[in-house]
């Protein structure tokens, strides 16, 4: 277990990035949260968590300024939506500012995780995607260019440096934070028609907080040169489907799918190798989906 390290955590105050971050600091680590803070409550959010703020953009950053003595970085910060639209400024955060935040840590930095993501992978149809599986854009279009690049800026700057690194290609975060599966539930709630692709049923691995929690310090931990690259998701298959179904039973509604070619295309990742290098997850997916729903909706539970 890390302790009595000095972490830099990125987009610390996100979905992701929080719950790792204050996770670290509370078993008696020194942890810097690095984000712009565009909503000024997520700075007293990081502070009451005990997470020291490092307000600051990673877009153009030259990292000159950050505390000294780095051990670890988990590296959650990114552009994300409407924010890549651009595609030199998605380049930029997610990819090229990464290089330059591993070479500025790299004397003192033992750990060095990246948040990739399943939508780097070309579509394979319906199966599981294995890491060694081809890149690809789809309808994540800049995003998942981005991230294709940040991981080759990793996998280069890890052996330039000498600087141990995993790259998770994260598939599908849930719980009390919100994630994919709680914007689908909530279109749900609302009364809107989701959209899913037409290879039915829409396989994911979603994995609840106190799971990627776990494996997000144990990716840290166990962090190679050259870089380890490895998929990170549950270690249950459940459909968009079944989910869907399962909170609109516990919520008392019906969920209305519609299946259409330009929806997204299900993550499915191969967790063989997750299971291995990380371990497995511990919280059943049942579970989770209702004590998400506990956190976010409790007004709308009825079963
Ligand atoms: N959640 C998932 O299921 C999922 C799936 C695949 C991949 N990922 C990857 O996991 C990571 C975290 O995602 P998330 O879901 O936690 O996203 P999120 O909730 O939107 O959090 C993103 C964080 O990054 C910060 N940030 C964004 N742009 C920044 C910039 N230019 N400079 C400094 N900080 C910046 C944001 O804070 P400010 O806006 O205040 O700066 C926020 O704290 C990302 O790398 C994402 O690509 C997540």
């Amino acid at each position: 277990m890390l302790r009595a390290q000095r972490i830099l955590v990125t987009g610390a105050a996100g979905r992701v990035g929080f719950p790792i971050a204050r996770a670290l600091a509370a078993q008696g680590n020194t942890v810097f949260g690095l984000a712009r803070y565009r909503d000024p409550t997520h700075l007293d959010k990081v502070l009451a968590a005990g997470i020291h703020p490092v307000v600051g953009d990673l877009h153009g950053a030259d990292f000159a300024d950050l505390p000294d003595g780095i051990t670890h970085v988990f590296h959650a910060g990114a552009a994300l939506g409407a924010e890549t639209a651009d595609w030199e400024f998605a380049l930029e955060v997610n990819a090229l500012s990464t290089g330059r935040l591993m070479r500025a840590v790299a004397s003192t930095c033992r750990g060095f995780v990246y948040c990739s993501t399943g939508s780097t992978y070309a579509y394979q149809g319906p199966r599981p995607l294995r890491e060694d599986d081809p890149p690809g854009i789809h309808t994540t279009g800049n995003y998942s260019f981005s991230k294709v690049a940040g991981e080759a800026v990793v996998r280069h700057t890890a052996l330039e440096h000498s600087l141990p690194a995993t790259i998770i290609r994260i598939c599908s975060t849930y719980g009390p934070e919100g994630g994919a599966p709680w914007d689908r539930i909530a279109r749900m709630l609302a009364g809107e028609e989701i959209a899913l692709h037409p290879d039915a049923p829409n396989r994911y691995h979603p994995i609840h907080e106190d799971d990627y929690v776990r494996l997000g310090i144990r990716a840290l931990e166990v962090a190679t040169v050259p870089a380890l690259v490895v998929n990170w998701g549950g270690s249950e298959t459940v459909s968009a489907e079944e989910y869907l179904a399962y909170a609109g039973e516990l919520c008392g509604v019906e969920p209305r799918v519609v299946y259409r070619a330009d929806a997204w295309t299900p993550l499915w990742p191969e967790v063989t190798k997750m299971h291995a290098v990380l371990g497995r997850c511990e919280v059943p997916w049942r579970d989770g989906f209702r004590r998400m729903l506990e956190a976010r909706c409790p007004e709308r539970l009825v079963g």
